[in-house]
Protein backbone atom coordinates (compact mmCIF):
# COMPACT_ATOMS: atom_id res chain seq x y z
CA UNK A 1 0.00 0.00 0.00
CA UNK A 2 1.59 3.26 -0.82
CA UNK A 3 1.71 6.86 1.33
CA UNK A 4 -1.43 8.61 0.36
CA UNK A 5 -1.88 12.73 0.83
CA UNK A 6 -0.55 14.56 3.56
CA UNK A 7 0.40 13.18 7.12
CA UNK A 8 -2.45 14.77 9.37
CA UNK A 9 -0.91 13.48 12.38
CA UNK A 10 1.73 15.47 12.02
CA UNK A 11 -0.20 18.36 10.62
CA UNK A 12 -2.08 18.09 14.10
CA UNK A 13 -0.28 20.42 15.93
CA UNK A 14 -2.33 23.44 14.26
CA UNK A 15 -5.84 24.18 15.71
CA UNK A 16 -8.66 25.16 14.54
CA UNK A 17 -12.02 26.69 16.00
CA UNK A 18 -14.96 23.86 15.42
CA UNK A 19 -17.35 26.73 14.82
CA UNK A 20 -16.05 28.10 11.45
CA UNK A 21 -15.59 24.39 9.91
CA UNK A 22 -19.34 23.27 11.20
CA UNK A 23 -20.83 26.30 10.30
CA UNK A 24 -20.07 25.83 6.60
CA UNK A 25 -22.26 22.81 7.00
CA UNK A 26 -25.01 24.67 8.28
CA UNK A 27 -24.08 22.63 11.92
CA UNK A 28 -23.63 23.99 14.91
CA UNK A 29 -22.15 21.67 17.57
CA UNK A 30 -18.74 22.49 19.94
CA UNK A 31 -17.15 24.95 21.38
CA UNK A 32 -14.33 23.63 22.32
CA UNK A 33 -11.24 23.35 20.40
CA UNK A 34 -10.78 20.29 18.65
CA UNK A 35 -7.61 19.08 16.87
CA UNK A 36 -7.53 19.72 12.68
CA UNK A 37 -7.53 16.66 11.91
CA UNK A 38 -10.49 15.14 14.42
CA UNK A 39 -13.67 14.50 12.47
CA UNK A 40 -16.20 14.39 14.86
CA UNK A 41 -19.25 13.03 14.43
CA UNK A 42 -22.75 15.31 13.81
CA UNK A 43 -26.06 14.71 13.39
CA UNK A 44 -27.04 16.55 10.11
CA UNK A 45 -29.99 19.33 11.01
CA UNK A 46 -33.23 17.25 9.53
CA UNK A 47 -31.96 13.88 9.51
CA UNK A 48 -33.29 10.84 11.68
CA UNK A 49 -32.00 9.48 14.99
CA UNK A 50 -29.09 7.78 14.42
CA UNK A 51 -29.08 3.41 15.44
CA UNK A 52 -25.56 3.56 17.46
CA UNK A 53 -25.41 4.92 20.61
CA UNK A 54 -22.19 6.87 20.53
CA UNK A 55 -22.77 7.75 23.74
CA UNK A 56 -21.83 4.54 24.96
CA UNK A 57 -18.87 4.90 22.84
CA UNK A 58 -17.79 8.26 23.13
CA UNK A 59 -15.64 9.95 20.21
CA UNK A 60 -12.30 11.51 21.50
CA UNK A 61 -9.65 12.88 19.39
CA UNK A 62 -7.17 10.13 20.44
CA UNK A 63 -9.73 7.63 20.08
CA UNK A 64 -10.49 8.51 16.66
CA UNK A 65 -7.02 8.63 15.43
CA UNK A 66 -6.14 5.20 16.83
CA UNK A 67 -9.43 4.38 15.32
CA UNK A 68 -7.72 5.63 12.28
CA UNK A 69 -4.01 4.20 12.15
CA UNK A 70 -5.54 1.21 12.86
CA UNK A 71 -7.76 1.13 9.67
CA UNK A 72 -5.16 2.17 7.77
CA UNK A 73 -2.59 -0.61 8.75
CA UNK A 74 -2.15 -3.86 7.58
CA UNK A 75 -0.70 -4.93 10.96
CA UNK A 76 -4.30 -6.18 11.94
CA UNK A 77 -3.89 -8.97 8.99
CA UNK A 78 -2.02 -12.47 9.50
CA UNK A 79 0.36 -11.63 6.58
CA UNK A 80 0.60 -7.88 6.80
CA UNK A 81 -0.97 -7.61 3.76
CA UNK A 82 -4.15 -6.06 3.78
CA UNK A 83 -5.31 -3.18 5.56
CA UNK A 84 -9.23 -2.57 6.19
CA UNK A 85 -8.82 0.36 3.90
CA UNK A 86 -7.36 -2.11 1.06
CA UNK A 87 -10.99 -2.81 0.92
CA UNK A 88 -12.44 0.34 1.71
CA UNK A 89 -10.60 3.47 0.07
CA UNK A 90 -11.03 6.77 0.73
CA UNK A 91 -11.77 8.28 -2.70
CA UNK A 92 -14.27 5.38 -3.57
CA UNK A 93 -16.54 6.37 -0.38
CA UNK A 94 -14.62 3.62 1.02
CA UNK A 95 -15.17 0.69 -1.44
CA UNK A 96 -13.33 -1.17 -3.34
CA UNK A 97 -12.74 0.03 -6.61
CA UNK A 98 -12.62 -1.61 -9.75
CA UNK A 99 -13.18 -4.73 -7.91
CA UNK A 100 -16.17 -6.89 -8.43
CA UNK A 101 -15.73 -9.12 -4.72
CA UNK A 102 -13.16 -7.98 -2.59
CA UNK A 103 -9.32 -9.58 -2.62
CA UNK A 104 -8.02 -10.34 0.78
CA UNK A 105 -4.46 -11.37 2.04
CA UNK A 106 -2.81 -13.60 -1.00
CA UNK A 107 -5.51 -12.19 -3.53
CA UNK A 108 -8.40 -14.40 -1.86
CA UNK A 109 -11.41 -13.28 -3.86
CA UNK A 110 -14.63 -12.87 -1.39
CA UNK A 111 -17.92 -13.44 -1.80
CA UNK A 112 -18.80 -10.13 -2.15
CA UNK A 113 -18.41 -6.70 -3.29
CA UNK A 114 -17.41 -4.34 -0.42
CA UNK A 115 -20.05 -2.37 0.14
CA UNK A 116 -19.53 2.03 0.85
CA UNK A 117 -19.03 2.84 4.37
CA UNK A 118 -20.91 6.58 4.58
CA UNK A 119 -23.44 7.47 7.41
CA UNK A 120 -23.09 4.00 8.84
CA UNK A 121 -24.45 5.31 12.60
CA UNK A 122 -27.42 5.14 10.39
CA UNK A 123 -27.09 1.32 9.71
CA UNK A 124 -29.27 -1.09 12.10
CA UNK A 125 -27.90 -3.92 10.33
CA UNK A 126 -24.83 -4.51 8.14
CA UNK A 127 -23.65 -6.45 5.06
CA UNK A 128 -25.55 -7.08 2.24
CA UNK A 129 -27.75 -9.30 4.35
CA UNK A 130 -27.88 -7.61 7.12
CA UNK A 131 -26.04 -10.81 9.57
CA UNK A 132 -24.28 -8.56 12.01
CA UNK A 133 -26.37 -5.60 13.67
CA UNK A 134 -23.42 -3.95 15.63
CA UNK A 135 -20.96 -1.29 14.40
CA UNK A 136 -18.46 -2.32 16.89
CA UNK A 137 -18.84 -6.08 16.56
CA UNK A 138 -18.54 -6.10 12.79
CA UNK A 139 -14.62 -5.63 12.19
CA UNK A 140 -14.32 -9.04 14.11
CA UNK A 141 -15.25 -10.20 10.84
CA UNK A 142 -13.03 -9.00 8.38
CA UNK A 143 -10.17 -9.54 11.07
CA UNK A 144 -10.88 -13.06 10.99
CA UNK A 145 -12.48 -13.75 7.46
CA UNK A 146 -10.31 -16.17 5.34
CA UNK A 147 -10.75 -14.19 2.45
CA UNK A 148 -10.08 -11.05 4.55
CA UNK A 149 -7.39 -10.51 6.92
CA UNK A 150 -7.43 -14.07 7.86
CA UNK A 151 -5.84 -13.35 11.72
CA UNK A 152 -7.48 -13.71 14.95
CA UNK A 153 -8.29 -10.91 17.41
CA UNK A 154 -5.46 -12.45 19.74
CA UNK A 155 -2.90 -12.03 17.36
CA UNK A 156 -3.76 -8.55 16.34
CA UNK A 157 -3.32 -7.81 19.78
CA UNK A 158 -0.42 -9.06 20.66
CA UNK A 159 1.13 -7.48 18.06
CA UNK A 160 -0.03 -3.68 18.73
CA UNK A 161 1.07 -4.75 22.41
CA UNK A 162 4.49 -5.48 21.44
CA UNK A 163 4.46 -1.31 19.68
CA UNK A 164 5.50 0.94 21.69
CA UNK A 165 3.62 3.40 19.30
CA UNK A 166 0.61 2.03 19.67
CA UNK A 167 0.90 1.71 23.53
CA UNK A 168 0.83 5.10 23.48
CA UNK A 169 -1.64 5.60 21.54
CA UNK A 170 -4.24 3.05 23.02
CA UNK A 171 -3.12 5.19 26.44
CA UNK A 172 -3.99 8.35 24.98
CA UNK A 173 -7.09 6.94 23.83
CA UNK A 174 -7.78 5.17 26.79
CA UNK A 175 -6.20 6.89 29.86
CA UNK A 176 -4.14 3.35 29.91
CA UNK A 177 -1.89 1.23 27.54
CA UNK A 178 -3.91 -2.06 28.21
CA UNK A 179 -4.92 -2.83 24.17
CA UNK A 180 -7.62 -5.09 24.83
CA UNK A 181 -10.05 -6.20 21.91
CA UNK A 182 -12.97 -4.32 23.30
CA UNK A 183 -10.48 -0.79 22.79
CA UNK A 184 -9.58 -2.11 19.33
CA UNK A 185 -13.43 -2.50 18.38
CA UNK A 186 -14.24 0.51 19.63
CA UNK A 187 -11.32 3.09 18.58
CA UNK A 188 -11.67 1.60 15.06
CA UNK A 189 -15.72 2.39 15.69
CA UNK A 190 -14.89 5.82 16.46
CA UNK A 191 -13.26 6.02 13.28
CA UNK A 192 -15.63 4.65 11.25
CA UNK A 193 -18.83 6.31 12.61
CA UNK A 194 -17.34 9.61 11.70
CA UNK A 195 -17.67 8.62 7.56
CA UNK A 196 -20.22 10.89 7.40
CA UNK A 197 -21.26 12.16 3.64
CA UNK A 198 -23.91 15.02 3.59
CA UNK A 199 -22.18 17.94 1.78
CA UNK A 200 -22.73 16.92 -1.83
CA UNK A 201 -24.62 19.02 -3.80
CA UNK A 202 -27.78 17.24 -3.01
CA UNK A 203 -27.81 18.60 0.29
CA UNK A 204 -26.60 21.69 -0.79
CA UNK A 205 -29.55 22.35 -3.15
CA UNK A 206 -31.78 20.83 0.78
CA UNK A 207 -30.35 22.99 2.70
CA UNK A 208 -31.05 26.30 0.22
CA UNK A 209 -27.21 27.07 0.39
CA UNK A 210 -26.55 30.47 -1.72
CA UNK A 211 -25.66 29.36 -5.11
CA UNK A 212 -27.06 26.04 -4.88
CA UNK A 213 -28.80 24.89 -7.68
CA UNK A 214 -30.45 21.69 -9.77
CA UNK A 215 -30.25 21.81 -13.68
CA UNK A 216 -33.25 21.71 -15.23
CA UNK A 217 -32.38 17.44 -16.46
CA UNK A 218 -31.61 16.62 -12.83
CA UNK A 219 -34.95 18.01 -11.67
CA UNK A 220 -36.32 15.81 -13.34
CA UNK A 221 -34.14 13.35 -12.37
CA UNK A 222 -35.46 13.65 -8.59
CA UNK A 223 -39.07 13.92 -10.03
CA UNK A 224 -37.79 10.22 -11.50
CA UNK A 225 -36.10 9.09 -8.71
CA UNK A 226 -38.71 10.00 -5.85
CA UNK A 227 -41.38 7.91 -8.36
CA UNK A 228 -39.41 5.09 -9.49
CA UNK A 229 -36.68 4.74 -6.79
CA UNK A 230 -37.00 6.96 -2.95
CA UNK A 231 -39.50 3.98 -1.87
CA UNK A 232 -36.14 2.08 -1.38
CA UNK A 233 -33.54 4.39 -2.14
CA UNK A 234 -34.93 6.46 0.92
CA UNK A 235 -33.61 10.35 1.37
CA UNK A 236 -31.79 11.40 2.98
CA UNK A 237 -29.59 8.31 3.94
CA UNK A 238 -30.49 6.94 0.17
CA UNK A 239 -31.45 3.85 1.87
CA UNK A 240 -34.34 2.58 4.33
CA UNK A 241 -31.43 0.12 5.84
CA UNK A 242 -34.06 -2.37 4.83
CA UNK A 243 -33.54 -5.54 2.00
CA UNK A 244 -35.70 -6.10 -1.14
CA UNK A 245 -34.85 -8.15 -4.17
CA UNK A 246 -34.62 -5.65 -6.95
CA UNK A 247 -34.81 -8.57 -9.38
CA UNK A 248 -31.21 -9.66 -9.97
CA UNK A 249 -31.06 -12.45 -11.80
CA UNK A 250 -28.97 -15.11 -9.16
CA UNK A 251 -25.45 -15.54 -10.20
CA UNK A 252 -24.66 -19.09 -11.05
CA UNK A 253 -21.53 -18.66 -9.10
CA UNK A 254 -21.72 -17.12 -6.16
CA UNK A 255 -25.53 -18.79 -5.38
CA UNK A 256 -25.97 -16.22 -2.57
CA UNK A 257 -29.14 -16.30 -1.04
CA UNK A 258 -28.91 -13.02 0.39
CA UNK A 259 -30.89 -11.93 3.68
CA UNK A 260 -32.73 -15.84 3.08
CA UNK A 261 -28.77 -16.75 4.62
CA UNK A 262 -29.36 -14.91 7.56
CA UNK A 263 -33.10 -15.31 8.78
CA UNK A 264 -33.93 -18.81 6.87
CA UNK A 265 -36.87 -17.99 5.80
CA UNK A 266 -37.76 -18.99 2.00
CA UNK A 267 -39.75 -15.23 1.79
CA UNK A 268 -36.36 -13.81 1.86
CA UNK A 269 -34.53 -15.27 -0.46
CA UNK A 270 -32.61 -12.63 -2.75
CA UNK A 271 -33.18 -10.36 -0.82
CA UNK A 272 -29.97 -7.45 -0.06
CA UNK A 273 -29.60 -4.70 1.92
CA UNK A 274 -30.68 -1.76 0.11
CA UNK A 275 -27.08 0.20 -0.57
CA UNK A 276 -27.21 3.66 0.26
CA UNK A 277 -26.37 5.58 -2.79
CA UNK A 278 -24.43 8.33 -2.00
CA UNK A 279 -21.10 9.03 -3.69
CA UNK A 280 -22.42 6.41 -6.47
CA UNK A 281 -20.93 8.19 -9.17
CA UNK A 282 -17.66 6.59 -8.13
CA UNK A 283 -18.24 3.33 -5.94
CA UNK A 284 -18.65 0.96 -8.68
CA UNK A 285 -18.92 -2.14 -9.20
CA UNK A 286 -22.49 -2.33 -8.62
CA UNK A 287 -24.72 -4.71 -6.68
CA UNK A 288 -23.97 -7.50 -3.78
CA UNK A 289 -21.87 -9.28 -6.33
CA UNK A 290 -20.47 -6.19 -8.27
CA UNK A 291 -21.91 -7.68 -11.68
CA UNK A 292 -22.44 -3.81 -13.12
CA UNK A 293 -19.68 -1.86 -13.94
CA UNK A 294 -21.55 1.42 -15.05
CA UNK A 295 -24.30 3.07 -13.72
CA UNK A 296 -25.32 3.03 -17.20
CA UNK A 297 -25.95 -0.58 -17.40
CA UNK A 298 -27.43 -0.71 -13.44
CA UNK A 299 -30.10 2.16 -15.17
CA UNK A 300 -30.84 -0.39 -18.00
CA UNK A 301 -31.82 -3.25 -15.60
CA UNK A 302 -34.33 -1.28 -13.77
CA UNK A 303 -35.58 -0.13 -17.11
CA UNK A 304 -38.19 -2.56 -18.38
CA UNK A 305 -37.02 -6.05 -19.44
CA UNK A 306 -33.76 -5.99 -17.07
CA UNK A 307 -35.84 -6.82 -14.14
CA UNK A 308 -36.19 -11.07 -13.55
CA UNK A 309 -39.58 -11.97 -12.23
CA UNK A 310 -39.43 -14.48 -8.95
CA UNK A 311 -41.12 -14.97 -6.17
CA UNK A 312 -39.59 -12.49 -3.91
CA UNK A 313 -39.45 -9.70 -6.37
CA UNK A 314 -40.46 -6.49 -4.67
CA UNK A 315 -43.79 -5.48 -5.59
CA UNK A 316 -42.57 -1.79 -6.62
CA UNK A 317 -40.61 -3.70 -9.43
CA UNK A 318 -42.99 -6.27 -10.62
CA UNK A 319 -44.27 -3.37 -13.23
CA UNK A 320 -40.72 -2.35 -13.68
CA UNK A 321 -40.69 1.68 -15.39
CA UNK A 322 -39.85 1.74 -18.78
CA UNK A 323 -37.46 4.89 -19.24
CA UNK A 324 -36.41 6.39 -22.11
CA UNK A 325 -33.11 6.93 -23.06
CA UNK A 326 -33.55 10.97 -22.19
CA UNK A 327 -35.09 9.88 -18.71
CA UNK A 328 -32.49 7.53 -18.33
CA UNK A 329 -29.63 10.08 -18.52
CA UNK A 330 -31.66 12.61 -15.95
CA UNK A 331 -31.37 9.94 -13.82
CA UNK A 332 -27.72 9.70 -13.70
CA UNK A 333 -27.84 13.13 -13.85
CA UNK A 334 -29.36 13.49 -10.53
CA UNK A 335 -27.58 10.40 -9.45
CA UNK A 336 -24.24 12.60 -9.70
CA UNK A 337 -25.64 15.52 -7.27
CA UNK A 338 -24.70 12.84 -4.55
CA UNK A 339 -21.06 13.48 -5.17
CA UNK A 340 -19.71 14.78 -1.67
CA UNK A 341 -15.90 15.64 -2.63
CA UNK A 342 -15.45 17.59 0.22
CA UNK A 343 -15.93 13.68 2.10
CA UNK A 344 -14.40 11.93 -0.93
CA UNK A 345 -10.97 13.87 -0.35
CA UNK A 346 -11.23 14.39 3.35
CA UNK A 347 -7.69 14.29 4.13
CA UNK A 348 -8.60 13.80 7.36
CA UNK A 349 -10.20 10.58 6.98
CA UNK A 350 -7.28 9.54 4.86
CA UNK A 351 -3.74 8.41 6.31
CA UNK A 352 -1.31 6.19 6.19
CA UNK A 353 0.29 5.70 9.76
CA UNK A 354 3.83 5.05 10.53
CA UNK A 355 3.31 1.40 10.94
CA UNK A 356 1.88 0.59 8.03
CA UNK A 357 4.97 2.21 5.77
CA UNK A 358 7.25 0.05 8.00
CA UNK A 359 5.61 -2.95 8.80
CA UNK A 360 7.48 -5.35 11.20
CA UNK A 361 8.57 -8.94 10.40
CA UNK A 362 5.51 -10.28 12.21
CA UNK A 363 5.00 -13.92 13.06
C1 LIG B 1 -10.76 -8.21 1.82
C2 LIG B 1 -11.60 -7.04 1.77
C3 LIG B 1 -12.07 -6.39 3.06
C4 LIG B 1 -11.30 -6.00 4.14
C5 LIG B 1 -9.81 -6.17 4.33
C6 LIG B 1 -12.21 -5.35 5.05
N1 LIG B 1 -13.48 -5.35 4.54
FE1 LIG B 1 -15.08 -4.46 5.37
N2 LIG B 1 -16.27 -5.37 4.01
C7 LIG B 1 -15.84 -6.13 2.93
C8 LIG B 1 -16.96 -6.80 2.32
C9 LIG B 1 -16.92 -7.73 1.10
C10 LIG B 1 -18.09 -6.43 3.06
C11 LIG B 1 -19.52 -6.92 2.85
C12 LIG B 1 -19.65 -8.26 3.56
C13 LIG B 1 -20.96 -8.96 3.35
O1 LIG B 1 -21.93 -8.33 2.97
O2 LIG B 1 -21.03 -10.17 3.62
C14 LIG B 1 -17.62 -5.50 4.10
C15 LIG B 1 -18.45 -4.85 5.03
C16 LIG B 1 -18.01 -3.94 5.95
C17 LIG B 1 -18.86 -3.12 6.81
C18 LIG B 1 -20.37 -3.10 6.78
C19 LIG B 1 -20.84 -2.02 5.84
C20 LIG B 1 -22.30 -2.10 5.58
O3 LIG B 1 -22.88 -1.05 5.22
O4 LIG B 1 -22.90 -3.18 5.69
C21 LIG B 1 -18.04 -2.37 7.62
C22 LIG B 1 -18.47 -1.36 8.67
C23 LIG B 1 -16.67 -2.75 7.29
N3 LIG B 1 -16.70 -3.67 6.27
C24 LIG B 1 -15.56 -2.25 7.96
C25 LIG B 1 -14.31 -2.85 7.83
C26 LIG B 1 -13.22 -2.64 8.77
C27 LIG B 1 -13.27 -1.76 10.00
C28 LIG B 1 -12.18 -3.40 8.30
C29 LIG B 1 -10.81 -3.60 8.95
C30 LIG B 1 -10.81 -4.16 10.29
C31 LIG B 1 -12.62 -4.04 7.07
N4 LIG B 1 -13.92 -3.70 6.84
C32 LIG B 1 -11.81 -4.84 6.28
C33 LIG B 1 -14.53 -6.25 2.52
C34 LIG B 1 -13.44 -6.00 3.34
C1 LIG C 1 -37.67 -2.39 -4.27
C2 LIG C 1 -36.56 -1.63 -3.77
C3 LIG C 1 -35.72 -0.90 -4.80
C4 LIG C 1 -36.10 0.01 -5.74
C5 LIG C 1 -37.51 0.48 -6.05
C6 LIG C 1 -34.89 0.46 -6.38
N1 LIG C 1 -33.81 -0.16 -5.83
FE1 LIG C 1 -31.88 0.16 -6.33
N2 LIG C 1 -31.31 -1.37 -5.11
C7 LIG C 1 -32.16 -2.10 -4.31
C8 LIG C 1 -31.44 -3.20 -3.72
C9 LIG C 1 -31.98 -4.23 -2.76
C10 LIG C 1 -30.12 -3.11 -4.22
C11 LIG C 1 -28.97 -4.09 -3.94
C12 LIG C 1 -29.26 -5.36 -4.73
C13 LIG C 1 -28.19 -6.39 -4.71
O1 LIG C 1 -27.01 -6.06 -4.70
O2 LIG C 1 -28.54 -7.58 -4.72
C14 LIG C 1 -30.07 -1.94 -5.08
C15 LIG C 1 -28.94 -1.49 -5.74
C16 LIG C 1 -28.89 -0.33 -6.49
C17 LIG C 1 -27.67 0.25 -6.99
C18 LIG C 1 -26.26 -0.28 -6.77
C19 LIG C 1 -25.68 0.31 -5.50
C20 LIG C 1 -24.36 -0.25 -5.10
O3 LIG C 1 -23.70 0.38 -4.25
O4 LIG C 1 -23.95 -1.31 -5.58
C21 LIG C 1 -28.02 1.38 -7.67
C22 LIG C 1 -27.09 2.34 -8.38
C23 LIG C 1 -29.46 1.49 -7.60
N3 LIG C 1 -29.96 0.45 -6.86
C24 LIG C 1 -30.19 2.51 -8.16
C25 LIG C 1 -31.58 2.51 -8.21
C26 LIG C 1 -32.36 3.42 -9.01
C27 LIG C 1 -31.77 4.52 -9.88
C28 LIG C 1 -33.66 3.08 -8.82
C29 LIG C 1 -34.87 3.66 -9.50
C30 LIG C 1 -34.86 3.57 -10.94
C31 LIG C 1 -33.69 1.99 -7.87
N4 LIG C 1 -32.42 1.67 -7.53
C32 LIG C 1 -34.86 1.40 -7.40
C33 LIG C 1 -33.50 -1.85 -4.09
C34 LIG C 1 -34.26 -1.01 -4.88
Amino acid sequence: MSRRGPNPAQAGRRWRRPAALLLSAGLLAFTAAVPADFVPFVRPAGWPKPAYELRRNPQTPAGFALGRALFYDPILSRDYSTSCASCHSPATAFTHADHRTSHGVEGRIGRRNAPTLQNLAWTPAFHWDGGVNNLEVQAVNPLTHPSEMDFTLDGALARLRAAPAYRARFAQAFGDSAVTGQRLLKALAQFTVSLQSYNSRYDQVMRHEPGAAFSEPELQGLALFRQHCASCHQEPLFTTNGFANNGLAPDPYLRDPGRAGITLQPADSFQFRIPTLRNIEFSGPYMHDGRFRTLGQVLRHYTAGGIRASATLAPQLRQPPAFTAAEQRALLLFLFTLTDKQFLQDPRLNYVPEAAAAPAAGP
